[in-house]
Parts: C-alpha cells; sequence; structure tokens
C-alpha cells in the first residue's frame, strides 16, 4: 500500500502529464521538410534571441544565408556564433536595425539596397510588449512604434526590391490581435488602460495592427503569410519580471500551453517557406498560419480600416511620398 501511494500514483500522475504534454507539441506542428536553402537569402528583424533567433537557426541550418537585423550588433554577433558551433552550413550577416528610429530604418535600408539587393525573403519579426508609457526615438507610443510602424515603414522602403525579386514577407502577428481595435482619434500615441483591464491593449492593438497591413500587402500583389507563433518562452515577457507564485499559478498554463521557442518558430519557418495557397483557401485575404496550419481568422476585416491604417501608418512614418 505504501508503495502505490508513495511511488506507483506519483508515478502514473506523472507519466500521464507527459503524455499530455506529449499530446500538445505534436498538435503544435513542425517543419520537417528539410528545404535545401544554399543561395537562397533571407532578412529576419529580431533575430538575436527568441523566435527571430530559432527562425535564423532553423534557415541557416538549411544551408540559407540570413541578415540579422538588430538593434543590438553585439548581441546579434554572439547569436551568429552560437549557431556556427552548431552548423556548418549557411552564411550569417548582421547589420543594425532599431525599428523604434526612423533613421536607423533608413541607415539599414540603405545599407540592404547596397549590399543585398536581391533577398528572396523579409521576416518581420521583431516586437515587444511594455507595462509603462513609453515612446520611440520619433515620438510613438512604443507598440505602435516598434510592432506596427517599423516594419511598415521597413517594408515600404524595400517595396521596390521585393517586387523585383518577388520576395516574400512574413509577418509575425499573434492571436491577441482577436481581441483589439485600431482606434484613429490615439493612433500612434499613448492611451491608458481600459478601467478594470489587466491585459496590454497596446499590444493587441499593434498585432491588429499586423494583420491590417498583412492585408493591404496581400491587395496590392505581395506574397506575405501571417502567423501566430503561440505562447512561447522567449525574452518577451522580460518586462513584466514573474514572481515565484505567478509560476505557481500558471503551470498549468506552462505545462500545457507554454511552447519552447523552436517549437513556436516553426509557425516562422512555415509560413517563409511552405507553399501556402492563400488564394484558394482565403479570398477574402484574412487567414493566419498557426500550429503549422492555415486558419481563418475570428475577426472580420474592414477595408475601410486598413485602407485608412495604410495612409495614416505612410502619414506618420513620412513616407507618403515615397509609397505606392
Ligand atoms: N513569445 C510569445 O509568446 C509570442 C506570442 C505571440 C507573438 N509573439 C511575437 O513574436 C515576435 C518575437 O517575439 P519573441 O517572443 O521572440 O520575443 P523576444 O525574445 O523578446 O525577442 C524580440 C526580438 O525583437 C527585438 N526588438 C525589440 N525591439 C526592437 C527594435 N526597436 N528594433 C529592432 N529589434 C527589436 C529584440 O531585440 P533585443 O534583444 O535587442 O531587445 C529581440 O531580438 C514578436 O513580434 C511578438 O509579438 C510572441
Ligand atoms: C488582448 O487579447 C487577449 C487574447 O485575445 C484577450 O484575452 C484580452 O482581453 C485582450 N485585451 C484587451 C485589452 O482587449
Amino acid at each position: 500500500m505504501v508503495i502505490l501511494s508513495t511511488v506507483l500514483i506519483p508515478a502514473g500522475i506523472a507519466a500521464g502529464l507527459y503524455l499530455i504534454r506529449k499530446q500538445r507539441e505534436y498538435s503544435w506542428g513542425w517543419v520537417h521538410k528539410q528545404h535545401d536553402l544554399r543561395g537562397k537569402i533571407f532578412i529576419v528583424t529580431g533575430a538575436n534571441t527568441g523566435l527571430g533567433f530559432e527562425t535564423t537557426r532553423g534557415l541557416v541550418k538549411r544551408g540559407a544565408t540570413v541578415i540579422l537585423a538588430c538593434r543590438n550588433l553585439r548581441k546579434a554577433n554572439e547569436a551568429i556564433e552560437k549557431i556556427k558551433a552548431e552548423f556548418k552550413s549557411g552564411e550569417m550577416i548582421a547589420m543594425e536595425l532599431d525599428l523604434a528610429n526612423f533613421d536607423s530604418i533608413r541607415k539599414f535600408v540603405k545599407e540592404i539596397k547596397e549590399k543585398v539587393p536581391k533577398f528572396d525573403c523579409l521576416i518581420n519579426n521583431a516586437g515587444l510588449a511594455v507595462q509603462d508609457e513609453q515612446l520611440t526615438a520619433d515620438g510613438i507610443e512604443l507598440h505602435t512604434g516598434t510592432n506596427h510602424i517599423g516594419p511598415f515603414m521597413l517594408t515600404n522602403l524595400l517595396m521596390d526590391d521585393i517586387k523585383r525579386n518577388n520576395a516574400r514577407v512574413v509577418i509575425v502577428s499573434s492571436k491577441m490581435h482577436e481581441r483589439a481595435t485600431v482606434d484613429f482619434e490615439t493612433f500612434g500615441k499613448y492611451s491608458p488602460k481600459p478601467a478594470g483591464e489587466r491585459s496590454n491593449h497596446l499590444y493587441n492593438n499593434s498585432k491588429l495592427m499586423n494583420f491590417y497591413f498583412a492585408k493591404e500587402l496581400y491587395k496590392r500583389g505581395i506574397d506575405v503569410h501571417v502567423c501566430c507563433p503561440g505562447l512561447c518562452n522567449t525574452d518577451f515577457f522580460r518586462d513584466y519580471d514573474p514572481k515565484f507564485y505567478h509560476y505557481v499559478l500558471f503551470s498549468p498554463v506552462i505545462l500545457f500551453m507554454l511552447r519552447s521557442a523552436e517549437q513556436g518558430s516553426q509557425n516562422i519557418l512555415f509560413c517563409a517557406l511552405e507553399n501556402v495557397n492563400t488564394d484558394d483557401q482565403n479570398p477574402d485575404k484574412s487567414y493566419i498560419i498557426y500550429d503549422c496550419k492555415q486558419h481563418k481568422s475570428k475577426i472580420d476585416l474592414s477595408d475601410d480600416v486598413s485602407e485608412k491604417l495604410w495612409i495614416e501608418s505612410a502619414k506618420l512614418c513620412g513616407i507618403i511620398k515615397e509609397i505606392h
């Protein structure tokens, strides 16, 4: 009896939990295909850590050349060293890009046009969430500025190259876009949390903007793919400083929902590498990739909003004369 209660029952529970976890991992999907990416060039923003790092790893493993577009070159070079120690294939180049700074975006675009005018895929991965009111170098609310305006400006300034090369654009959004709004009254400005709200509306809203942005790119004939990587164990929560009791409280979420960065990055790799027939399955252009499968977004993307967002975003970053 003692053995039953002290050994067998806990062991049974552990085995059961392990099996459920494995089943969950299986359902999250994986890009198993090897894909020979020798000679292909990918630009990955925020490639030094988290999902961007794992995406870079997955590409380099398959022989690709990856430009690591990072705001900190030291961190980018450390990431390169780590991946180099693991794989002999591929090539990596670090380039400086701060998406929360217009000058930096322009400098990066100039450098790309000079050094790598022919690339195959731009992966807009970098993004963040913070707790308090913060602004970009140009005075834009930080979530909108980094998660939407930065990638919007970058992609548009590279538009000629993207079109000429028929390059694919990947946008890392989030399912958080499902409960969000684009409020043009406060667009680009900080707005406090609605009363009683605990989650980060500014982050949610920026991820909805990603979606509208993708829709407009899609309408312009760009080969664009949007994904949600799922809840992943990365540096993303660095501003949230979790306490011990949070881990206890959220242990079921961690056990059944939290993916490794490598697992989550499969969704980004899927968008970058697989042939997703978006037209056939999504005539209304509101698909999202998650669990390495195509899903229809739960929200309806209005053309009025996506068109207005396109114009207002171009105005906000001062590229209205440069876009088509
Ligand atoms: N983790 C999740 O659960 C989750 C879920 C859904 C969607 N996502 C999305 O996945 C993407 C990647 O997030 P992650 O989880 O990998 O987070 P992460 O580990 O914090 O990595 C974010 C990356 O973005 C970079 N970055 C932040 N601000 C930047 C700026 N102004 N200019 C250039 N790069 C900047 C960071 O650079 P530094 O290292 O220098 O700060 C870092 O390389 C984000 O778009 C996020 O919204 C994540
Ligand atoms: C943000 O999105 C999540 C997931 O859809 C949702 O649970 C949360 O309530 C949203 N926050 C706000 C302020 O809308």
